[in-house]
């Protein structure tokens, strides 16, 4: 089956911004690292800086995708919109901050997405889209 892995606004910086908070690995790792754990799944992986954009990708899941990882980054905090797209998607929906948000800003605290998400992970940099990736393919089985 096909894992849709959705990263939201300013993840295509990933590596060159705040690297203190974010670590100097990119996009293009995290989108290896995911297809290592996937087995014999497929991974899509997706950014825009467009809440829309999220939301179109988040109902085309409905139809091509059996899982939906998301980093959906200030998003989270702000977005009805894309908690309301992942209600009406029927797979199982994790979401991935890379830092952990607890620890941070009172802001970062909230997550509307959280109110959908199967399963929540924070703060385990970019490894926590494997174990995000991993907890998936354990629910579907292997492909
Ligand atoms: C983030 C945390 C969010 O608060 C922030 O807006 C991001 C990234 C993370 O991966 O740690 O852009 O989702």
């Amino acid at each position: 089956a096909t894992i849709y892995v959705l990263n939201g606004p300013n993840l295509n910086l990933l590596g060159k911004r705040q690297p203190e908070i974010y670590g100097h690995e990119t996009l293009q790792d995290v989108e290896d690292l995911c297809r290592d754990v996937a087995g014999g799944h497929e991974i899509r992986m997706l950014q825009s800086n467009w809440e829309g954009q999220i939301v179109d990708w988040i109902h085309e899941a409905r139809d091509k995708a059996a899982a939906i990882v998301i980093n959906p980054a200030a998003l989270t905090h702000t977005s009805v919109a894309v908690l309301d797209a992942l209600n009406a998607f029927d797979g199982p929906v994790i979401e991935v901050h890379i830092s952990q948000v607890h620890k941070r800003e009172a802001f970062r605290h909230h997550s509307y997405v959280s109110l959908r998400a199967d399963g929540v992970i924070a703060g385990l940099g970019l490894e926590g889209y494997a174990a995000a990736v991993r907890r998936v393919v354990g629910l579907l089985g292997q492909a």
